[in-house]
């Protein structure tokens, strides 16, 4: 019989706000990896659009589908035990009105058997999430640094450098927070305004660049193992090289394979 455990919610990342006991999160992909951070203990796992780079060699999030999302989601419930599993919606799935990314995000309860789903967006977004929230499904939401927009924005910046736009990024989190997101993911903000939105927000903040006084701290799975090697964000640290550690062990195999040393006697069949 498989031990039993306690799988965590969105009451238990709320709580961690009072006792202080930071979130860790990374993102995940497919069962493997599922399965393997959530035994190395994550407290929830993001199924992020970030896929679209990872998984599937696209430059940007844009082209990721609803249903790259929902496969890819699914699969990674199926990997984890204790982790929340946050599906995320893919661009543009929430700006066809409330009911249809109602419509939408209860596809990744029903059909991927998530735990919840994260919605990119601030202030434009509080009707969406609170319609989201009123039917029953948990929404983290993201601000600052918002993915989604890169062709809007034409290009990735860190935000929070000016007071306009600090407050900006500011009344985005208030305002995903009050329409009943359970944490919100501050994404490329300085330090000093995700301290601040930390400080005001009664919901975790989960931080991606966004210094170390968040709530907690979220990082792309890729970016941490150095499989992702195209750039380094300067807010990833890399805990272990298993890209070059793929390189050197396929190319072993490779030379074995040549050389006429594998398959030896224990890996044939008599
Ligand atoms: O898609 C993703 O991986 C994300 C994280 C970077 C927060 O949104």
């Amino acid at each position: 019989m498989p031990e039993q455990v306690q799988k965590l919610g969105v009451r238990e990342l709320r709580q961690r706000k009072q006792t202080g006991e930071r979130i860790v999160s990374v993102t995940a992909y497919d069962a493997q990896m599922a399965r393997l951070v959530d035994e190395a203990g994550v407290d929830f796992i993001l199924v992020g659009d970030s896929l679209g780079m990872t998984m599937l060699g696209y430059k940007t999030t844009i082209p990721v589908t609803m249903e790259d999302c929902l496969r890819h989601t699914a699969a990674v419930v199926r990997g984890a035990r204790r982790a929340m599993v946050v599906g995320d919606m893919p661009f543009l799935t929430c700006h066809l009105g409330p009911e249809e990314a109602l419509r939408q995000a209860a596809r990744f309860l029903q059909e991927a058997g998530a735990d919840g789903v994260k919605v990119e967006g601030g202030v434009e977004m509080a009707p969406t999430i609170r319609r989201m929230v009123q039917a029953g499904i948990p929404v983290m939401g993201h601000v600052g640094l918002l993915p989604q927009a890169v062709l809007a924005e034409g290009g990735y910046r860190v935000h929070g450098r000016t007071p306009e736009d600090a407050d900006a990024v500011f009344a985005d989190a208030v305002a995903v927070a009050e329409a009943g997101a359970f944490a919100v993911v501050l994404e490329g903000v300085t330090s000093s305004l995700a301290q601040r939105v930390t400080e005001a927000l009664a919901v975790p903040t989960i931080g991606i660049g966004a210094g170390p006084r968040c709530d907690g701290q979220i990082q792309v799975l890729h970016d941490l193992l150095g499989l992702f090697e195209d750039f380094v964000p300067r807010h990833t640290k890399r805990y272990a090289e298993l890209g070059a550690a793929v390189r050197q062990a396929i190319g072993a195999y490779g030379e074995d394979v040549r050389a006429g040393r594998f398959p030896g006697k224990e890996q044939s069949f008599s």
